[in-house]
């Protein structure tokens, strides 16, 4: 079978993107949640019939309320508990037989240095108004839709032609 030159262009396309990946600020709904949900929820989170020290995890005010310092991990008894090695201050405890790797408690920190964020999934989050952006080729404009393209072409691509008269 002969090499197709576009797989190399995909995969290094790919791989830039993960690179890039790797800068971006942890997501919490993509990269902490299923984590703590795996390893912290079935005594940290909503349910209240198996809550362990009153600790919640899973929303960010009663997160906040102690072990969480938001920006920083060294203050932070949560990282405290899922780096220390003493069986009685481990968290997961080891007879849950729930174990982090590194690279999750490596992305745990980060995300905690970065702020801690709870932020709910996009399409939880109520829509918020954005005033439509002012293009110069305003005569262009016939609502206010227009505005939102005629913005992401003047600052992408330098001309956009008049609208065709479809009657
Ligand atoms: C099997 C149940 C269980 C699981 C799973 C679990 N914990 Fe815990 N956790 C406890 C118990 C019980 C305590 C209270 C005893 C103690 O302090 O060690 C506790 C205490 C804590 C505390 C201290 C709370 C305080 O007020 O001092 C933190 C922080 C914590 N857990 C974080 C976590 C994190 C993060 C995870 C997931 C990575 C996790 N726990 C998973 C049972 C659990």
């Amino acid at each position: 079978m002969r090499s197709n030159p576009h797989n190399i262009l995909i995969l290094g396309a790919v791989t830039l993107l993960n690179g890039l990946a790797t800068e971006q600020t942890i997501d919490f709904q993509r990269v902490i949640s299923p984590l703590l949900s795996d390893n912290c929820y079935s005594c940290h989170g909503p349910d209240s019939e198996n809550r362990e020290a009153e600790l919640r995890l899973d929303i960010q005010s009663a997160a906040h309320e102690s072990p969480i310092v938001p920006g920083d991990p060294k203050m932070s008894e949560f990282i405290a508990r899922i780096t220390n090695t003493d069986p009685e201050e481990q968290m997961p405890p080891p007879d849950s037989e729930k174990t982090l790797k590194p690279t999750d408690i490596e992305l745990m920190r980060r995300w905690v240095s970065e702020g801690a964020n709870h932020e709910k999934h996009w399409s939880f989050e109520p829509p918020h108004h954005h005033d439509p952006p002012q293009p110069s080729k305003t005569n262009l404009e016939t609502n206010p839709i227009d505005a939102f393209v005629l913005d992401t072409l003047e600052n992408t691509s330098p001309t956009a032609s008049k609208a065709v008269n479809t009657a």
